[in-house]
């Protein structure tokens, strides 16, 4: 099927009429386009949560409502014809790239989505109305295209699991789907804002993941064991400047938990911010292992 461009909410009711008439069922992939390989692997992940019979929507839109004053919204990188490539090569059926005007018709919207707590830690204490920008509009596109299902990156983890609640406790009848990070063969997260690093400040940030490649191996003596390797790492690069490096329960609710757990950071490398995060299995020494309690 060749790919579709949609600009506004009528062509975007058209195009999916003759999926929705079939019953076939529709995934949504909401992206800020400067796509790459992560991106076309969510559009992959879509397309296998649907079947050939469903439709998969890419919506590209630079979001200006979850742009703080300062921040990267005029410098965001716009590769809108390689994006197109990228969806047409990865099977998405249908781009939606709207004109803020489409989007916000009387400007900021008078309703958004409150966060709730979760959207001022981490990644919302740095960016204050990051989340409720994120959520507005995460909600609009799930009303403006109203998916089946909905894939997010792993990426931003913070992200994913406040649209996962949000979709939950809004009762929004969207499957939320979390996709791994995909990484460089040097282990940097792939993302758009790579493309701000200078060679040095590239070579520099690769010390966000074998930050938290060194804190998942320390997960068997457990969490203080885990935020000092990680923290260790760290200090071997004076020129990343840490903002967090936290260890939460899945659900970022907690801080230092048994079992599963969640290891975060975030990092300025000149003008860049960057964030990383990976799963970590928490345990005491006693309970890991073949099983043998330690014995003092
Ligand atoms: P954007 O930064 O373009 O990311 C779009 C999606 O791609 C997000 O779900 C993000 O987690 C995912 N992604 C980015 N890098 C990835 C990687 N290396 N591996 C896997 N997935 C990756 O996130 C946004 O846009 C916006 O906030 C948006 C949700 C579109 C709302 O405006």
């Amino acid at each position: 099927m060749t790919l579709i461009v949609v600009r506004t909410r009528d062509e975007l009711a058209a195009a999916l009429e003759g999926t929705r008439s079939r019953g076939g069922r529709v995934a949504l992939v909401p992206t800020m386009g400067a796509l790459h390989v992560g991106h076309a692997a969510l559009v992959g992940r879509a397309r296998r949560a649907v079947g050939h019979d469903g439709a998969v929507v890419v919506s590209i839109f630079v979001n200006p409502l979850q742009f703080g004053p300062g921040e990267d919204l005029d410098r965001y990188p716009r590769t809108f014809e390689a994006d197109l490539e990228v969806c047409a090569d990865h099977g998405a059926d249908l781009v939606l790239a709207p004109a803020v005007e489409e989007v916000y018709p009387d400007g900021d919207p008078q309703v958004q989505v409150e966060p709730g707590p979760l959207g001022s830690v981490l990644e919302g204490a740095s960016r204050p109305g990051h989340y409720r920008g994120v959520l507005t509009v995460v909600a609009k596109l799930f009303g403006l295209v109203r998916p089946d299902v909905a894939v997010f990156g792993q990426k931003d983890y913070q992200q994913l699991v406040l649209v996962r609640r949000m979709a939950a406790d809004l009762c929004m009848g969207v499957e939320v789907l979390g996709a791994e990070t995909v990484r460089d063969a040097d282990g940097l997260a792939l993302s758009s804002r790579n493309a701000f690093l200078s060679g040095a400040e590239r070579a520099a940030a690769l010390v966000l993941p074998r930050a938290l490649r060194a804190g998942v191996a320390a997960g068997e003596d457990g969490g203080d064991a885990v935020l000092a390797a990680a923290h260790a790492v760290l200090a071997e690069e004076p020129s990343v400047h840490v903002d967090y490096l936290a260890l939460t329960s899945p659900g970022l609710t907690q801080s230092h938990t048994q079992g599963d757990a969640r290891l975060l950071v975030a990092a300025r490398i000149g003008s860049t911010r960057l964030i990383d995060n990976l799963a970590v299995r928490l345990c005491a020494p006693a309970a890991c292992g073949d099983g043998v309690p330690a014995t003092g």
